[in-house]
Protein backbone atom coordinates (compact mmCIF):
# COMPACT_ATOMS: atom_id res chain seq x y z
CA UNK A 1 0.00 0.00 0.00
CA UNK A 2 1.56 3.36 -0.56
CA UNK A 3 1.62 5.93 2.22
CA UNK A 4 -0.95 8.49 0.57
CA UNK A 5 -3.81 5.75 1.47
CA UNK A 6 -6.00 8.10 3.19
CA UNK A 7 -4.51 11.41 3.13
CA UNK A 8 -5.84 13.94 0.26
CA UNK A 9 -6.47 17.80 -0.34
CA UNK A 10 -9.49 17.45 2.28
CA UNK A 11 -6.78 18.06 4.93
CA UNK A 12 -6.17 21.17 3.08
CA UNK A 13 -9.62 22.99 2.33
CA UNK A 14 -10.04 26.43 4.08
CA UNK A 15 -13.21 27.07 5.97
CA UNK A 16 -14.08 29.20 3.46
CA UNK A 17 -13.97 28.84 -0.15
CA UNK A 18 -13.58 31.82 -2.14
CA UNK A 19 -10.93 31.63 -4.99
CA UNK A 20 -8.16 33.83 -3.10
CA UNK A 21 -8.53 31.70 -0.03
CA UNK A 22 -8.79 28.72 -2.23
CA UNK A 23 -5.96 29.16 -4.31
CA UNK A 24 -3.28 30.43 -1.22
CA UNK A 25 -4.74 26.90 0.77
CA UNK A 26 -3.83 25.20 -2.16
CA UNK A 27 -0.41 26.47 -2.57
CA UNK A 28 0.58 24.97 0.47
CA UNK A 29 -1.26 21.56 -0.24
CA UNK A 30 0.31 18.06 0.58
CA UNK A 31 -2.74 16.17 -0.21
CA UNK A 32 -0.71 13.21 -1.84
CA UNK A 33 3.11 13.09 -3.05
CA UNK A 34 3.28 15.27 -6.22
CA UNK A 35 3.72 18.87 -4.57
CA UNK A 36 7.34 17.33 -3.83
CA UNK A 37 8.77 17.28 -7.40
CA UNK A 38 7.24 19.91 -9.14
CA UNK A 39 7.87 23.66 -8.82
CA UNK A 40 4.61 25.18 -7.44
CA UNK A 41 0.66 24.29 -7.52
CA UNK A 42 -1.69 25.49 -10.10
CA UNK A 43 -4.63 26.29 -8.96
CA UNK A 44 -7.65 27.49 -11.11
CA UNK A 45 -7.89 30.92 -13.11
CA UNK A 46 -10.32 32.78 -14.24
CA UNK A 47 -13.51 35.19 -12.77
CA UNK A 48 -15.25 34.26 -9.84
CA UNK A 49 -18.51 33.59 -11.46
CA UNK A 50 -17.55 32.08 -14.88
CA UNK A 51 -20.43 30.73 -17.22
CA UNK A 52 -17.85 28.82 -18.33
CA UNK A 53 -15.38 25.93 -16.37
CA UNK A 54 -12.63 24.24 -18.61
CA UNK A 55 -11.42 21.50 -16.43
CA UNK A 56 -7.59 19.72 -18.34
CA UNK A 57 -5.94 17.20 -16.90
CA UNK A 58 -2.63 18.51 -15.13
CA UNK A 59 -0.56 21.44 -15.72
CA UNK A 60 1.94 20.47 -17.65
CA UNK A 61 6.14 21.88 -18.18
CA UNK A 62 5.26 25.40 -18.86
CA UNK A 63 2.28 26.32 -16.33
CA UNK A 64 4.60 23.85 -13.56
CA UNK A 65 7.22 27.34 -14.10
CA UNK A 66 5.02 29.85 -14.47
CA UNK A 67 2.10 28.67 -12.13
CA UNK A 68 -0.81 29.28 -14.30
CA UNK A 69 -2.97 26.77 -16.24
CA UNK A 70 -2.95 26.33 -19.50
CA UNK A 71 0.20 28.89 -20.61
CA UNK A 72 2.12 26.40 -22.64
CA UNK A 73 1.43 24.80 -25.69
CA UNK A 74 -1.51 22.88 -25.30
CA UNK A 75 -3.04 26.52 -23.70
CA UNK A 76 -2.30 28.34 -26.65
CA UNK A 77 -4.18 26.07 -28.90
CA UNK A 78 -7.19 25.67 -26.47
CA UNK A 79 -7.26 29.73 -26.31
CA UNK A 80 -7.08 29.79 -30.05
CA UNK A 81 -10.12 26.96 -30.51
CA UNK A 82 -12.20 29.40 -27.94
CA UNK A 83 -11.70 32.79 -29.73
CA UNK A 84 -12.66 30.60 -32.42
CA UNK A 85 -15.63 29.54 -31.13
CA UNK A 86 -16.98 32.81 -30.03
CA UNK A 87 -16.15 32.22 -26.63
CA UNK A 88 -13.81 34.80 -24.93
CA UNK A 89 -10.91 32.46 -22.75
CA UNK A 90 -10.42 35.68 -20.39
CA UNK A 91 -13.90 35.09 -19.46
CA UNK A 92 -13.56 31.57 -18.93
CA UNK A 93 -12.62 29.71 -15.68
CA UNK A 94 -9.31 27.27 -16.36
CA UNK A 95 -8.52 24.52 -13.84
CA UNK A 96 -7.34 21.19 -13.78
CA UNK A 97 -7.87 17.74 -12.68
CA UNK A 98 -4.77 17.63 -10.54
CA UNK A 99 -3.01 20.62 -9.70
CA UNK A 100 0.80 19.80 -9.14
CA UNK A 101 2.64 18.42 -12.58
CA UNK A 102 3.60 14.76 -12.59
CA UNK A 103 6.36 14.06 -14.70
CA UNK A 104 9.33 12.07 -15.64
CA UNK A 105 12.71 13.13 -16.04
CA UNK A 106 14.73 12.01 -19.97
CA UNK A 107 18.06 11.73 -20.98
CA UNK A 108 20.28 14.09 -18.52
CA UNK A 109 17.15 14.65 -16.56
CA UNK A 110 16.90 18.32 -18.07
CA UNK A 111 13.80 17.35 -19.70
CA UNK A 112 10.64 16.36 -17.75
CA UNK A 113 8.30 14.38 -19.52
CA UNK A 114 4.28 14.38 -18.88
CA UNK A 115 3.24 11.70 -16.99
CA UNK A 116 -0.15 10.76 -16.79
CA UNK A 117 -1.91 11.07 -13.23
CA UNK A 118 -3.03 8.36 -11.33
CA UNK A 119 -6.61 7.58 -10.12
CA UNK A 120 -4.60 8.09 -6.38
CA UNK A 121 -3.75 11.71 -7.35
CA UNK A 122 -7.15 12.23 -9.17
CA UNK A 123 -9.28 11.14 -5.80
CA UNK A 124 -6.57 12.95 -3.26
CA UNK A 125 -6.67 16.39 -5.70
CA UNK A 126 -10.57 16.23 -6.13
CA UNK A 127 -11.36 18.33 -3.35
CA UNK A 128 -9.97 21.21 -4.61
CA UNK A 129 -11.66 20.43 -7.87
CA UNK A 130 -15.27 20.44 -6.02
CA UNK A 131 -14.76 23.59 -4.45
CA UNK A 132 -14.04 25.38 -7.42
CA UNK A 133 -16.92 23.61 -8.70
CA UNK A 134 -19.25 25.23 -5.44
CA UNK A 135 -17.33 28.45 -5.19
CA UNK A 136 -17.21 29.50 -9.38
CA UNK A 137 -20.95 27.86 -9.65
CA UNK A 138 -20.67 27.65 -13.62
CA UNK A 139 -23.55 27.00 -16.01
CA UNK A 140 -21.19 24.81 -18.24
CA UNK A 141 -18.10 22.51 -17.64
CA UNK A 142 -15.93 21.39 -20.56
CA UNK A 143 -14.05 17.95 -19.69
CA UNK A 144 -11.02 18.31 -21.61
CA UNK A 145 -10.22 14.89 -22.24
CA UNK A 146 -10.78 11.14 -20.47
CA UNK A 147 -8.90 12.45 -17.28
CA UNK A 148 -10.52 15.38 -16.65
CA UNK A 149 -14.03 13.40 -17.37
CA UNK A 150 -13.23 10.58 -15.24
CA UNK A 151 -12.22 12.45 -12.50
CA UNK A 152 -15.95 14.01 -13.01
CA UNK A 153 -17.55 11.01 -14.11
CA UNK A 154 -15.64 8.41 -12.41
CA UNK A 155 -13.43 6.05 -14.01
CA UNK A 156 -16.16 3.65 -16.34
CA UNK A 157 -16.67 7.19 -18.55
CA UNK A 158 -15.71 6.78 -21.79
CA UNK A 159 -14.70 9.50 -24.02
CA UNK A 160 -14.84 7.95 -27.04
CA UNK A 161 -18.82 7.22 -26.13
CA UNK A 162 -19.65 10.72 -24.75
CA UNK A 163 -17.72 12.51 -26.29
CA UNK A 164 -19.32 16.20 -28.02
CA UNK A 165 -22.39 16.02 -26.63
CA UNK A 166 -23.99 18.12 -23.53
CA UNK A 167 -24.51 15.52 -20.64
CA UNK A 168 -26.70 15.61 -18.12
CA UNK A 169 -25.48 16.18 -14.24
CA UNK A 170 -25.61 13.53 -11.74
CA UNK A 171 -26.17 13.51 -8.43
CA UNK A 172 -23.07 12.65 -7.17
CA UNK A 173 -21.42 15.23 -9.46
CA UNK A 174 -18.63 16.96 -7.16
CA UNK A 175 -19.92 19.91 -5.89
CA UNK A 176 -22.97 22.05 -5.35
CA UNK A 177 -24.03 22.83 -9.09
CA UNK A 178 -27.19 24.81 -8.88
CA UNK A 179 -26.48 26.57 -11.94
CA UNK A 180 -24.83 23.63 -14.02
CA UNK A 181 -27.26 22.88 -17.00
CA UNK A 182 -24.71 20.27 -18.59
CA UNK A 183 -21.30 18.98 -19.06
CA UNK A 184 -19.13 18.38 -21.86
CA UNK A 185 -16.21 16.03 -22.32
CA UNK A 186 -14.30 16.52 -25.37
CA UNK A 187 -10.63 15.58 -26.36
CA UNK A 188 -7.46 16.95 -24.64
CA UNK A 189 -5.49 20.02 -26.68
CA UNK A 190 -2.17 18.54 -26.42
CA UNK A 191 -4.26 14.97 -27.91
CA UNK A 192 -4.48 17.78 -31.03
CA UNK A 193 -1.00 18.95 -31.37
CA UNK A 194 -0.51 14.84 -31.29
CA UNK A 195 -2.53 13.71 -33.58
CA UNK A 196 -1.68 12.53 -36.90
CA UNK A 197 -3.99 14.41 -38.52
CA UNK A 198 -3.84 17.80 -36.45
CA UNK A 199 -6.21 19.91 -38.78
CA UNK A 200 -8.85 17.27 -38.67
CA UNK A 201 -8.61 17.21 -34.82
CA UNK A 202 -8.39 20.69 -34.09
CA UNK A 203 -12.12 21.17 -36.23
CA UNK A 204 -13.38 18.23 -34.06
CA UNK A 205 -12.15 19.81 -31.17
CA UNK A 206 -13.53 23.39 -32.44
CA UNK A 207 -16.68 21.83 -33.46
CA UNK A 208 -17.11 20.75 -29.80
CA UNK A 209 -16.42 23.88 -28.75
CA UNK A 210 -18.79 26.11 -30.72
CA UNK A 211 -22.06 23.51 -29.20
CA UNK A 212 -21.13 24.99 -25.71
CA UNK A 213 -20.74 28.45 -27.16
CA UNK A 214 -24.14 27.70 -29.25
CA UNK A 215 -26.24 27.12 -25.24
CA UNK A 216 -23.66 29.94 -23.50
N1 LIG B 1 -2.55 20.56 -20.01
C1 LIG B 1 -3.49 20.56 -19.05
O1 LIG B 1 -4.27 19.64 -18.92
N2 LIG B 1 -3.55 21.59 -18.24
C2 LIG B 1 -2.75 22.63 -18.33
O2 LIG B 1 -2.89 23.55 -17.52
C3 LIG B 1 -1.78 22.61 -19.35
C4 LIG B 1 -1.69 21.57 -20.18
FE1 LIG C 1 -2.47 18.52 -3.26
FE2 LIG C 1 -3.43 18.01 -5.67
FE3 LIG C 1 -0.94 18.82 -5.39
FE4 LIG C 1 -1.60 16.37 -4.65
S1 LIG C 1 -1.66 17.18 -6.74
S2 LIG C 1 -0.36 17.81 -3.46
S3 LIG C 1 -3.68 16.71 -3.84
S4 LIG C 1 -2.76 20.01 -4.91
Amino acid sequence: MTASTDVSAADFLPAEWSLPRLSRAAAGCRGCELYRDATQTVFGKGPAHAALMLVGEQPGDVEDREGEPFVGPAGKLLRRALNEAGIDPDSTYLTNAVKHFRFQTAGSGARRLHKKPTTGHLRACRPWLQAELTSVSPRFVVALGATAAQSLYGTRFKLTQSRGRLLPIPEDFPGDHDRLEAVMATVHPSAVLRAPDRKMAYQGFLYDLKVVAGSL
